[in-house]
């Protein structure tokens, strides 16, 4: 399977640290965060990754992965002019991903799991569309599941009322039948092509399932998600370099 990892969008909520960076070349502890997503997927065997990014912070983008050879990976890089939405950025890649299943990742999303199983599984079932969903003490942040006997009705994005705890995270497997659903998608209030109206037209369609994340997992979108997110990542660093430490 290939990947594709979403790095454009706008990073408001980390003014003013991305006023002059994007925000997925901030440091979670030790690394740039897209070195996080990229890491989901290489240890899901995935070596094929589109990173799909804004255009201001292009160069560095190239300057720090290039090619991928160091990271084992080949990256393929697409630019989205605005931040015009997640279902936007991922339109991008329907050339990359031409007919086959493939897997998405959240630039700023750091996980614990490794989705390798589950990316077989999705591989070989027939629906078009898989989340994996995390349950949070504010559902409220995130788009939530309602559920009714383990099956997924619906997804409401940010809800004042959750329905239920699990906020779907930013790990997604889909098949290209999705790009005919971008194309007739309408922008939302707060004018971006909005990931949960894809998955909602997966649902309506009966061809969306899920899974839970039984590790962690948070965004570094904000200040303190992006702190959770470097404790996460500092207490899971490999033994050798706490030698580094002083
Ligand atoms: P968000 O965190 O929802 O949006 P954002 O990155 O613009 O930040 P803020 O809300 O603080 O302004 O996006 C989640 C991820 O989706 C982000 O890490 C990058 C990706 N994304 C895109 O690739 N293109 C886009 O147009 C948007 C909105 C997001």
């Amino acid at each position: 399977m290939k990947g594709v990892i979403l790095a454009g969008g706008s990073g408001t909520r980390l003014r003013p640290l991305t006023k002059v960076t994007n925000k997925h070349l901030l440091p979670v502890y030790s690394k740039p965060m897209i070195y996080y997503p990229i890491q989901t997927l290489l240890n899901a065997g995935v070596k094929k990754i589109l990173i799909v990014t804004g255009n201001e912070s292009a160069g560095d983008f190239m300057k720090l992965l290039g090619s991928g050879k160091e990271l084992g990976a080949e990256f393929t890089y697409k630019l989205q002019d605005g931040s015009f939405g997640i279902a936007h950025a991922l339109s991008l890649a329907e050339d990359f991903v031409g007919k086959e299943k493939f897997i998405v990742v959240l630039g700023d999303n750091v996980i614990e799991d490794n989705i390798s199983e589950a990316a077989k599984d999705f591989e070989s079932n027939n629906y078009d569309g898989l989340i994996f969903l995390k349950s949070v003490h504010d559902p409220e942040r995130f788009g939530v599941v309602e559920l009714s006997s383990d099956k997924i009705t619906g997804i409401e994005e940010k809800p004042k009322q959750p329905k239920t705890n699990f906020a779907v995270t930013g790990v997604y497997m889909y098949s290209p039948s999705i790009f005919d659903i971008i194309r007739k998608l309408k922008p939302s209030a707060r004018g971006e092509l909005e990931i949960t109206d894809v998955n909602n037209a997966l649902i309506e369609r009966n061809k969306l399932t899920h899974k839970m994340l039984s590790g962690f997992w948070s965004d570094a979108g904000t200040f303190p998600s992006l702190f959770r997110a470097s404790e996460f990542a500092k207490e899971n660093e490999e033994p050798s370099s706490n030698s580094k430490e002083h």
